[in-house]
């Protein structure tokens, strides 16, 4: 049994995806991370301009894996993001995704057009980062309009680069917006971002701790959240899924499999892990596959949805 599978005619190892802002700040990182077992790595989210982010304290540990970020989306601006991609292409034959974000529709317009001549593997657009304020004042992914409105916008910047759209989990009805997104021309969902935002106060000043007062959660206590997003997505819409959310195991990878995503993104276990998580989480879905007879990991794919 083996793990490789194609994605939208992209060529994979194994379906595990390093999640976007985790380690993907270099080439040479994102090299590695495949080097150390992912399918494909997905770049921090990429800024046509110089982006700051936001303070410090940017990220706090909840304890058993959970965290809480507000980093700001923090970026070089396009000029970074080619040295960046150049140096992975030099380091790795492994498939580069490239996270876009912006504030405003015709920001990411922009950013696409840009990345695109970068020729990565895919472009993920993030139209749901919850603690960067948009033009409309929350994230495009939360408004079916907004980000059918992104989608459309970006697809026709792609050159031909399959475009998956990274949506939010804070939003009443997830498989409604997936659906919009799928008929403005979206070729995969990414499902979730983080949960929230959320906070956490220091009773002692009696103030938020993190820098921006709120951030977006992460880490095994989303995956039940995460699982169900993946399900309801499934059921909505005909393209392909990459579930993300609490993945640490590779019982965790089959879980949101059989929910209904054929990639699975792993970001906040590598943040306590490394990433050395991606070989673990790849020989726990083998030796499950084994046991269960299964030669093919696609064969999982939706499994949860038999009668
Ligand atoms: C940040 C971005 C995200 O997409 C997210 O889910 C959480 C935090 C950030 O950079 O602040």
């Amino acid at each position: 049994m083996n793990l490789s599978t194609k994605f939208l005619g992209i060529k994979m190892v194994n379906p595990l995806v390093l999640a976007s802002g985790i380690l993907g700040v270099s080439g040479a990182n994102l090299a590695a991370v495949c080097r150390d077992g992912c399918g494909a790595a997905t770049t921090k989210s990429i800024w046509l301009k110089f982006h700051a982010g936001h303070a410090n304290p940017t990220v706090l540990h909840l304890g058993n894996g959970n965290l809480i970020n507000a980093v700001g989306l923090p970026h070089g601006g396009i000029e970074e993001a080619r040295i960046e991609v150049e140096n992975f292409r030099r380091l790795s034959k492994s498939p580069l995704f490239a996270s876009i974000a912006g504030s405003r529709l015709e920001e990411y317009a922009a950013t696409v057009e840009a990345v695109a001549k970068l020729k990565p593997d895919l472009i993920e657009l993030n139209i749901s980062c919850p603690n960067v304020e948009d033009e409309f004042g929350k994230p495009f992914a939360c408004d079916m309009n907004l980000a059918a409105e992104a989608t459309k916008l970006a697809k026709a910047r792609c050159r031909g680069i399959p475009l998956a759209v990274k949506l939010s989990p804070n939003v009443a009805n997830i498989a409604q917006i997936a659906k919009a997104v799928e008929a403005a021309g979206a070729d995969a969902i990414v499902a979730i971002n983080t949960v929230g935002p959320g906070m956490v106060i220091d009773i002692e000043t009696a103030q938020p701790i993190l820098a921006n007062r709120v951030g977006g959660l992460s880490g095994p206590a989303i995956k039940p959240i995460a699982v169900k997003a993946v399900f309801d997505i499934y059921k909505a819409v005909k393209i392909p899924i990459i579930g993300v959310g609490g993945i640490s195991s590779g019982a965790n990878a089959i879980e949101i499999m059989q929910a209904g995503a054929t990639l699975v993104g792993i970001g906040s276990s590598v943040v306590d892990g490394g990433s050395k998580v991606f070989a673990k989480i790849a020989k726990e879905m083998e030796t499950w596959c084994k046991a269960h007879k299964i030669k093919n990991i696609s064969e999982v794919v939706g499994l949860a949805h038999r009668n």
